[in-house]
């Protein structure tokens, strides 16, 4: 009684699949490459060169990470060296004239001030990234505080 159950079960299913006419290839939705169906990989665009212009970014507020306005690629940071140091660190930012990391590098996590970079900034990318020659992805209205205190206060003016 079961065993013949079974394959019309089977039937079933097998009939159900070919009956829905479901559209498999559907075009894909257009995320941060345009075009192209679920199923189609597209090839991958080149990658962008890196910024390399050793122009200073604005910081959007001062906590910042400056960002990288220098190219790193090939730069060592792993446990057996830090490129990044060799520049940046205090002796080495006279020879170099490269920004002199800031007294927060040194500390540890109590605020307390150590003779070397504290192990919490040694690995740089953490927190500094370089950038690359693209147009943004999506778009920002990011404000900083310099313009919303300026919103405030032609606000404030207005009768
Ligand atoms: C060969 C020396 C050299 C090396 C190595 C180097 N830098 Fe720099 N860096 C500079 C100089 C010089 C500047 C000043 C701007 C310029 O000329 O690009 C700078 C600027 C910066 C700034 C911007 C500081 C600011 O106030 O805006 C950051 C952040 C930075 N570097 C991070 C790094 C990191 C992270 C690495 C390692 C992955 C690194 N640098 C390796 C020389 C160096
Ligand atoms: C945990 C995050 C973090 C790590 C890791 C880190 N930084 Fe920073 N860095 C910051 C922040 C935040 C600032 C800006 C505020 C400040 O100076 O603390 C900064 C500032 C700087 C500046 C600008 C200093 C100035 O006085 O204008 C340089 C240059 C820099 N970092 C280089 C480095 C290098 C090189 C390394 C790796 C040895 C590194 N940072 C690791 C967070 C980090």
């Amino acid at each position: 009684m079961k065993l013949s159950v079974l394959p019309l079960l089977l039937l079933g299913v097998f009939g159900l699949a070919v009956a829905t006419d479901y559209p498999l290839d559907a075009p894909a939705p257009d995320g941060r490459r345009a075009g192209g169906t679920i199923s189609q990989s597209l090839p991958t665009p080149a990658i962008a060169n890196e910024e390399n212009k050793d122009l200073k970014r604005e910081r959007n507020y001062p906590e910042q990470p400056p960002t990288i306005p220098h190219s790193i690629s090939g730069y060592q940071v792993d446990a057996n060296g830090n490129k990044c140091l060799t520049c940046h660190s205090r002796a080495g930012s006279a020879r170099s004239q490269a920004p002199m990391i800031s007294i927060t590098h040194y500390m540890d996590r109590d605020g307390q001030p150590l003779a070397a970079v504290a192990p919490l900034r040694y690995f740089c990318t953490q927190c500094h990234v370089s950038q690359h020659e693209v147009k943004p992805l999506v778009e920002n209205d990011f404000q900083n505080i310099d313009q919303l205190l300026q919103g405030e206060a032609a606000n404030a003016a207005k009768p």
